[in-house]
């Protein structure tokens, strides 16, 4: 398999303490892929590490073959990588078109700007809708789908998101997945860390499993919610 993003013993860490250990990852074109594990296994920790956000990294990290390690976040954004923070990231006190035309702020053409916003705006109706709104009065629901409409701004290749689902009733919950199935049907791959580990393997095309730092199961995402340890670990099963 020819990856879109290659990650290959990668080592990370804040200061001193090393966390990510020897993590190799791919990510195809257009494929939907998911990192499943426990608090603090370091799946944020993984995403922020390919963002350039965290102080120690070692290893090898390429989007279509190219070395990003040396890349800035903003460079990364420019190179066709968005990344959406795990927590809420939009601005509260601005409405949800200021937040949208944040988001844009590596477009620094005007028109195509706007161009772009249209047709975000046409993957997410209910950003229209409440395009005055501020965006702090939007459901948890609608935030995620803000933050992730504003990541799609840049025309990433890829989209990173750290726990897409958390915090959301079940019933929005398929409307993040529905949404991530969405951009793949664009053509855009997801690399996204998530608790819900059924869910979003059912909306996966391959997963891995990382405890404690290292990658621990790797397969096609239909396999690993079938593993009998995924099962025991993370579904509830005994
Ligand atoms: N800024 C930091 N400085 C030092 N240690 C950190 C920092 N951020 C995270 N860690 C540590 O790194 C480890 C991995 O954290 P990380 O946030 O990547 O886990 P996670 O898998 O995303 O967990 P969760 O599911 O709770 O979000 C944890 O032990 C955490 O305490
Ligand atoms: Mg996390």
């Amino acid at each position: 398999m020819s990856a879109l993003l290659h990650v290959e013993r990668l080592d990370a860490g804040y200061g001193a303490r090393a966390i990510l250990e020897q993590v190799s990852i791919d990510v195809a074109a257009g494929e939907i892929v998911t990192v499943v594990g426990h608090n603090g296994a370091g799946k944020s920790t993984l995403l922020r590490a390919i963002f350039n956000l965290i102080p120690f990294r070692a290893g090898v990290i390429e989007l279509d073959g190219r070395d990003l390690l040396p890349f800035s976040p903003e460079r990364l954004l420019e190179t066709g990588i968005a990344y959406v923070p795990q927590g809420r990231s939009v601005f509260p006190r601005l409405t949800v078109a200021e937040n949208l035309r944040l988001g844009g702020y590596v477009v620094t053409d005007a028109s195509l700007l706007e161009a772009r916003i249209a047709r975000v705006e046409t993957l997410f109706p209910v950003l229209t809708e409440r395009s005055t709104q501020l965006a702090g009065t939007l459901s948890g629901g609608e935030q995620r789908m803000l933050e992730i409409a504003r990541a799609l701004l840049v025309e990433p290749k890829l989209v990173m998101l750290d726990e897409p689902s958390i915090g959301l009733a079940p019933r929005l919950v398929d409307a993040v997945f529905d949404t991530v199935r969405l951009l793949r049907e664009r053509g855009i791959a997801v690399l996204m860390v998530e608790q819900n580990v059924r869910k979003a393997l059912a909306a996966s095309d391959r997963g891995y499993v990382m405890e404690l730092g290292q990658i621990r199961l790797a397969d096609r995402a239909g396999a690993l919610s079938d593993d009998p340890r995924v099962a025991r670990l993370y579904l509830g099963k005994r």
